[in-house]
């Protein structure tokens, strides 16, 4: 397929064109500037230029595709407000739609399975809380996977919220070791048995492959490799390899530890099973799990840092 990827420079994004060209896929880049242009075509890619503020630069670059995947947002850093950067993604998706639509070409839409739902398992049928932190971005999927309806084969690829591997700069596992680094404490919030559920990078970016090869419009997939890691454990791969104590917290010293975006969620509980995706697209995660990721020592070489 030719496959136009909006975010193909991202972290995830740059992954999933690396896994796309390796299945014999050609792909087309959405670049923003020169750097994302020249890194695409050193990938091996073709290269689209547009921008997420300008939505006819996406539906542009779906016109010629026989497929989309979309992997790209705003960063934080540019623009703060979640409900401001969802209504930016939301017009992007809503232009690619409007080029896809009845053509039956698959649309895959990067989502999150962050929820509240402590003590059970997120699924792909969860039906999701409107009042949860991800609600914005949610919005953005719903309009995808409603898509369905109108002739795109669409899906949407819920990333576990700690995408890890090496090159990991703003996510999850950097953020928490860029405050252990600056506090001297690798902490967690009482006894640190909440989960936080995880998948390696080049694991993620073969589900959305498969998704985009061969999932079922209207589906949303989940990729998660480990249904739940203790926090608990984590924090204590961080203090191991920093040489640091990992202490227990409570929720109040807890917010006054951590910053950035990852403060309200250091006491989330929010474990989540990919048993249906697994089951329907044969996807079979098999990276290094989270902890022995950390342990292995390449997120300690000057690429933590916060956002
Ligand atoms: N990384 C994680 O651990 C993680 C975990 C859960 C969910 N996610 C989700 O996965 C998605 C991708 O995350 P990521 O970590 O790959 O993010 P990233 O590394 O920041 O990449 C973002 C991508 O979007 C592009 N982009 C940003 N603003 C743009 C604009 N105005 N016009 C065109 N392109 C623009 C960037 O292009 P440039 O190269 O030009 O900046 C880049 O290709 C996001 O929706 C994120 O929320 C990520």
């Amino acid at each position: 397929m030719r496959v136009f990827v909006a975010g193909a420079t991202g972290y995830i994004g740059s992954a999933v064109v690396r896994e796309l060209l390796g299945a014999g896929h050609r792909v087309v880049g959405l670049a923003r500037s020169e750097q994302a242009a020249a890194a695409l075509a050193e990938a091996g890619a073709e290269v689209h230029r547009g921008d997420l503020d300008e939505p006819g630069s996406l539906r542009a670059g779906a016109a010629d595709a026989d497929g989309v995947i979309f992997a790209a947002n705003k960063h934080i850093t540019e623009t703060a407000d979640p409900a401001a950067r969802a209504r930016v993604e939301r017009a992007a998706v809503e232009a690619i739609g409007a080029e896809l639509k009845g053509s039956g070409r698959p649309f895959v839409v990067t989502s999150g399975v962050i929820g509240r739902a402590p003590g059970r398992l997120l699924t792909e049928e969860t039906t999701t809380d409107p009042g949860m932190l991800s609600a914005p971005r949610l919005a953005v999927e719903s309009s995808v996977l409603a898509m369905a309806q109108l002739g795109v084969r669409s899906s949407s690829v819920r990333l576990a919220p700690t995408v890890h591997g090496r090159g990991d700069a703003r996510g999850f596992v950097a953020a928490l070791i860029a405050v252990a680094r600056a506090t001297g404490v690798s902490a967690y919030v009482g006894d640190g048995a909440n989960r936080w559920p995880s998948v390696h990078r080049l694991d993620a970016a073969v589900l959305y492959r498969l998704a985009l090869e061969s999932a079922p419009a209207g589906a949303p997939l989940h990729a998660v490799a480990e249904d739940g890691v203790p926090f608990r454990d984590i924090a204590g791969a961080i203090g191991r390899r920093l040489g640091l104590p990992a202490a227990s917290l409570t929720a109040q010293e807890a917010g006054r530890h951590f910053d950035g975006f990852i403060a309200p969620l250091v006491a989330l509980d929010s474990a989540a099973s990919s048993a249906v995706t697994r089951e329907l697209l044969d996807w079979r995660p098999a990276r290094v799990p989270l902890v022995q990721d950390i342990e292995e020592g390449h997120y300690f070489n000057g690429l933590a840092v916060l956002p």
